[in-house]
């Protein structure tokens, strides 16, 4: 389904009380989606249930954003992130998600949860240019050194700047 898809210039933007919420499994699995989910993604409930996150994932965003978000939840931390998404339609929406590991009563992971909102302008215009420098040194560097590559980028401004990941997302 999701191959088919060819990305579009097309903008859907989020409104100020909008809030858009997925749960998954281990796996990345969607095993619930609110409504809003549905109407930005254009997936119906059935569509998106049991099926793998990447379902909405748009081709500009880098390999290594998505690396640093897995290894962070799988640690058991939060994390924050600018991610720009595809919708069935080809459009595209930006959203700020704040990602968590949900825990059972021992304290044992069993998935994963995303809220995301209207992200600031300031940050998507600061994300977009360092995700095309990141996707840029993705496909120079070939797939096995993407990953390694475009998080270089983001580890040298890091260095740069003298602040953390989180940092820099909550102060763009
Ligand atoms: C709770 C949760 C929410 C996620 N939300 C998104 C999302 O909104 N968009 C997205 O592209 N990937 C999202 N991901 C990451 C995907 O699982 C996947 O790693 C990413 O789309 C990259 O796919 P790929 O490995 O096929 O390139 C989410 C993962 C989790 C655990």
């Amino acid at each position: 389904m999701k191959q088919d898809i060819t990305p579009t210039s097309v903008e859907k933007v989020m409104r100020e009380d909008d809030f858009i919420v997925s749960k998954t499994d281990l796996k990345g699995r969607i095993t619930y989606g609110n409504r809003i989910f549905m109407e930005f993604s254009g997936y119906s409930e059935s569509e998106l249930i049991n099926t793998q996150h990447n379902i909405i994932r748009h081709p500009d965003m880098p390999r290594a954003v998505f690396k640093l978000l897995w290894d962070t939840i799988q640690a058991g931390r939060e994390c924050n992130a600018y991610v720009k998404n595809m919708a069935r339609d080809g459009s595209f929406y930006w959203v700020f998600a704040n990602v968590t590991p949900n825990y059972d009563k021992d304290g044992k992971i069993t998935g994963y949860f995303s809220v995301r909102r209207k992200p600031k302008a300031s940050g998507v215009k600061t994300a977009a240019g360092l995700y095309q420098a990141m996707l840029a040194a993705e496909r120079q560097a070939g797939a096995r050194d993407a990953i390694g590559a475009s998080t270089k980028i983001l580890t040298d401004l890091l260095a740069e700047k003298g602040i953390s990941y989180d940092e820099l997302v909550l102060a763009i």
